[in-house]
């Protein structure tokens, strides 16, 4: 009876558990992020995360500067993942800022938002 308690038991904790270390292993990893970053970010945001790649000229607003402190105050990691994975428009910025959740993964999302921090925002 203990015994097939332990086991029932057991078995719960593990499928408690599983889903705390999938979403622990969804937080992002900025080395998977860079390239997500190069291939489909830079072209607006910029090698340096100013908002001024290659097609930022043709953009108004300028592409998020990551590196402005007061405008990166506000936009927390949710706002952060939400932008990218539903687009600008979903978080009150710009539609000309994509949508990513066709093209990237819930964690190549994690990646970038992660890499952009590490990199961009001090
Ligand atoms: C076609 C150009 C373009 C591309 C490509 C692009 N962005 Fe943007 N991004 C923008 C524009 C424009 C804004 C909005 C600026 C504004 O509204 O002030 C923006 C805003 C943002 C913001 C800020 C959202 C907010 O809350 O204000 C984040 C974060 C962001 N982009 C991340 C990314 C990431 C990550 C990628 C690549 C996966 C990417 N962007 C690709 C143009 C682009």
């Amino acid at each position: 009876m203990f015994c097939k308690n332990f086991v029932s038991a057991a078995i719960l904790a593990a499928v408690l558990i599983a889903p705390l270390s999938a979403s622990a292993d969804a937080s992002g990893n900025p080395k998977a992020g860079k390239a997500v970053y190069e291939n489909s970010c830079q072209i607006c945001h910029g090698a340096t995360g100013r908002g001024d790649g290659a097609a930022a000229a043709a953009l108004n607003p300028k592409p998020m500067n990551f590196g402005d402190k007061v405008k990166m105050a506000k936009v927390t990691e949710a706002v952060m993942i939400k932008a990218i994975t539903e687009g600008g428009a979903a978080v009150g910025a710009s539609p000309n800022m994509a949508p990513f959740k066709e093209t990237l993964s819930a964690q190549q999302i994690q990646d970038v938002a992660a890499y952009i921090r590490k990199t961009f925002v001090h």
